[in-house]
């Protein structure tokens, strides 16, 4: 069992943020406050060569390119993680749009089963591994996928009850990236 922290939310100095999905948009925008704020942070993202360019750039602690809806892929990072962490942010991957006539609706069962299973296995990776007052943080997206996010949200409320995972937040509508921080969300 992890250690608590003594004042959660306000600061991040000596905290670890996690943010898959972090090489670019939201996600990098959200590890750079993390970074000004004082934490340490893990980035992850598919492309290696924008992933480490973002890392460098931000002094990262250590980042991981791999897909995140790959659950072995997944399973490996949360191992090679720090024992203790305290924030972690979901950002990718993003969501597949098609006019309804156009719909693939393989595609679409895919991308809805990718969003929802990944943010299941990182609330089971955050249980033991989140320190208490820390957040689990899952960016939903627009139109169609907020249906997602609405399903998701459901699930981590269920598993929030765990130790360790103290704190579960779903993005829904239309949230402003700059003005995205660590603990303060907005709901539309
Ligand atoms: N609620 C809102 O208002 C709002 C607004 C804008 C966006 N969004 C949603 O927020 C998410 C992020 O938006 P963004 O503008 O920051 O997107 P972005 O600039 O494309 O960044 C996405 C990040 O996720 C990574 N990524 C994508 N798919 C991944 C995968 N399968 N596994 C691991 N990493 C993956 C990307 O790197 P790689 O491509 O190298 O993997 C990149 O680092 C999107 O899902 C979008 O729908 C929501």
């Amino acid at each position: 069992m992890t250690e608590p922290r003594s004042n959660p939310l306000v600061a991040l100095a000596g905290q670890t943020v996690v943010v898959i999905g972090g090489s670019a948009g939201i996600g990098l925008e959200t590890a750079r406050r993390a970074r000004a704020e004082g934490a340490d942070v893990v980035l992850t993202g598919r492309n290696p060569d924008r992933l480490e360019r973002a890392a460098a750039e931000l002094g990262a602690l250590s980042c991981a390119a791999f897909d995140a809806t790959d659950p072995a892929a997944l399973d490996r990072f949360f191992g090679d993680l720090p024992e203790a962490i305290d924030h972690v942010l979901v950002t990718g991957p993003g969501p597949y749009y098609a006019r309804l006539a156009d719909l693939d609706r393989e595609r679409a069962h895919r991308d809805f089963d990718d969003h929802l299973w990944l943010a299941v296995a990182v609330a089971q990776h955050a249980v033991g591994r989140v320190r208490p007052g820390g957040t689990l943080l899952f960016m939903g997206g627009t139109g169609g996928r907020a249906r997602v996010a609405a399903s998701i949200t459901g699930v981590v409320w269920t598993l929030k009850g765990k130790p360790g995972v103290l704190d579960a937040v779903v993005l829904e509508g239309r949230v402003p990236g700059p003005r995205l921080g660590l603990g303060r969300h907005r709901r539309h």
